[in-house]
This record gives structure tokens, sequence and C-alpha cells, in this order.
């Protein structure tokens, strides 16, 4: 519970894919920290920073100030860099013989943070994050999470920051993919990211009013998909909107992947452009894909994500000063709130099957590819 600490310095990191709001994380806290007497720091990409600093010209370490902080709530991207591979828990080292193997770096990690006499750790990031930040904690440092990513499959957070820009941005390409769809007469399949959950795809395709919509959840069984196809075509609409998560898989088969490397997770993708092709074979229409990609982690952060971030920013430096660690910010609407870390990182936030947003998509008609 809460106690009053003395607080000198505290650091903040930015790991995993990056998300629109991050900027505006790191703002709220070093603006709430500097007006409590703090110093604030800033790791370069993730933790390199301080695992490898001869790389940085600034030593990978950098001091935050009110100016170095002024004008990033609306930019995307983060001004500290990030990365998605090298997790300090296995990070890829060259052998002596030329192999590589996986090592963990965490101790090498928290003497770091000790000889910079860092009393706290602010970690925005996603399920990777949390889990080297939970791992952190318990080897004695003081670590506060905030929730990032535009997947949103992180669990005990209604919401992560960034996942509100990527839907916004996915539902206005669906809008526009609709008149070129319907004056060509075609199905047009959209692939949108959001690795093994739906929520991007399911929220975006609902409110673009796709006709189907494929998510990792919901193994999908093709001649469902065709079958409403040619009903829509019956029923006088001669186009169709596909949205597809990355993550889908059909009923009998097994996700897309791009690539498995050393170090970081697998590349998903691929599947828009297989379900593309075995459309057009199975109705004889002509089809075409469009993969949205990272596109969807650009540009500036809706109002919403951006408030959301400013919020869990601050609420990252009120939770440090009422000395509490171990912990993730996380939002419960109406009100941000504190959960353990080790509760955020136990298992991935899917789509319920019996959400009212499913249940939603099946009374307006929306193929689910079941
Ligand atoms: O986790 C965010 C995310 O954008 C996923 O939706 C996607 O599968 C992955 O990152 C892509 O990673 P990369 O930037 O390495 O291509």
């Amino acid at each position: 519970m809460a106690e009053d600490v003395k607080v000198k310095r505290v650091a903040i990191c930015t790991g995993g894919g990056d998300a629109p709001g991050l900027n505006a994380v790191i703002r709220a806290a070093v603006l709430a920290g500097i007006n409590r007497g703090w110093e604030m720091y800033g790791i370069r990409d993730g933790f390199n920073g301080l695992l490898m600093p001869e790389n940085y010209l600034d030593g990978g370490l950098i001091r935050l100030t009110r100016e170095r902080v002024r004008g990033i709530t609306h930019l995307g991207g983060t001004i500290l860099g990030t990365t998605n591979r090298g997790s300090p828990l296995s990070f890829p080292l060259k052998m002596p013989d030329g192999t590589i193997e996986e090592v963990d770096r965490t101790d090498e990690l928290v003497r770091s943070f000790r000889m910079h006499e860092i009393d706290a750790l602010i970690s925005i990031g996603g399920d990777g994050s949390m889990t080297i930040a939970n791992a952190l904690a318990r080897k004695g440092l003081w670590v506060v999470g905030v929730p990032k990513t535009i997947d949103n499959d992180l669990d005990q957070t209604v919401v992560t920051f960034g996942f509100n820009t990527a839907v916004a941005f996915s539902t206005e390409c669906l809008d526009r993919l609709h008149s070129t769809a319907s004056s060509h007469r075609r199905v047009i399949v959209v692939e949108v990211m959001g690795r093994y959950a739906g929520w991007i795809a399911l929220e975006s395709g609902v409110a673009g009013s796709a006709d189907v919509i494929l998510l990792p959840e919901i193994p999908y069984d093709l001649e469902k998909v065709a079958e409403k196809i040619r009903l829509r075509e019956e029923q006088g609409s001669n186009f169709s909107i596909v949205v597809v998560a990355e993550g889908a898989r059909p009923k009998d088969g097994t996700v897309s992947v791009i690539s498995h490397e050393v170090g970081r997770a697998e590349r998903l993708g691929g599947i828009g452009e297989k379900v593309s092709q075995e459309l057009q074979q199975m109705t004889g229409k002509e089809t075409r894909v469009v993969v949205l990609g990272h596109l969807l982690r650009g540009g500036s952060p809706t109002s919403f994500d951006r408030l959301v971030a400013l919020r869990f920013g601050a609420a990252a430096v009120r939770a440090i000063s009422e000395g509490r660690r171990g912990i993730l910010v996380a939002l419960d609407p109406p009100i941000v709130q504190y959960v353990p870390l080790e509760d955020a990182t136990r298992r991935m936030k899917t789509v319920p099957l019996d959400c009212d947003t499913i249940l939603t998509a099946r009374d307006l008609g929306i193929c689910l590819g079941d």
C-alpha cells in the first residue's frame, strides 16, 4: 500500500513494436516527475541503451527535461526508440565458435540501474516488455508498467493505448475500399495486424461495415465465406469486403508465418493473399488484397489514445510516489487502477466469443467464417 518514499531518479523505457501514444506517456511521466523534484531519464531502444551503451553517442541513457518532451504528445513513434528483438531474458549473443546463444542478461541490467542510481523504472510496453518488467521486479528492481500495443492483447486492462488509433485508421481504410470494391464489383481482402488476437480486425471490421471478418479466435471455413459472397451477389451486392486478422487460420490449417528468427517472436503475415487467391477460385470473382501492416502503427494518436496515454504516464508517477512497485497501470473505465504485473503477464487477452461486439457482428449478418 501507499508509503512515503524518497525518490530521486526515475528512468523510462519503451519496448516492443511502437504504438501511437508512446510519446504522450513519456511527456506526462516526465512532467509529473519533474514537478515532484525528480530527475527523469530515458533509456534508448528498449534496454539496449543500458546493455550496449558503447553503441550510443549519448551513452544510451539520456536526461529528459521539460524542453526534451515539449510538443511531442501528438507525435507517433517514440523519441527514445524501441526494439522488439533481443529481450534481456534471452539476448542473442555471438559465441567464440560463431554460434548464436540466447543469454539471460537481467542481472547485468539490474546492476546497471544500480550503477546509474536509478530508483525506479517506468516500462512502457506490451506482453513481452511486461514479462521482462516482471522478471526485473522479481530481482528487486522497482518497476511500474504501462500497457501499450495496437494489438490490445494485454490482460488486466480494458484497453492498451495505440489500439484506438489502429482501429480508427483501419476503419477509414475500409470506408475508402468500399467505393472501389463496389465500382469494380470486386472482393477486397484486407489483412490487419494484431498477432494472435482479433481485436483490430473485429472492431474495425464492424465499424467499417465489412461483410466478412476472420479472427484468430474463430478458425474459419472458407466455404462459409464463399457462400456469404454468393448470397450477397444474389441479393444484388456484387462486391464484398473481407477483413482478415494476420493471426487467423483455417479450421484444418495453421497460422501463416513469414519468418522465425533467433531472439524475436515469429513474424505473422501472408494470410490475406492466401484467402484472396482461394476466394477468387471458389467464387470466380476478381479479388484484390490490401495489407495494412505497419500503417496501423504510424501517425498521430487519436484524442482517446492521447488522453489514455497521458493518464497512464501521470498514474505511473503517482504510483511511484505512493511507493507502489511491481504493478501495471490499467484502464478500468472510468478509472485508472493498479494491478500486479504478475497477473498481467499470465495470459493473453483474446476476443471472448460471447462478447457484445461478436454478437453485434452476428446480428448484423457479418460472416465470421464459422
Ligand atoms: O505487436 C505489434 C505488432 O505490430 C503486431 O501486430 C505485429 O504482428 C508485429 O508487431 C509486427 O512486428 P514487426 O514490427 O517486427 O514487423
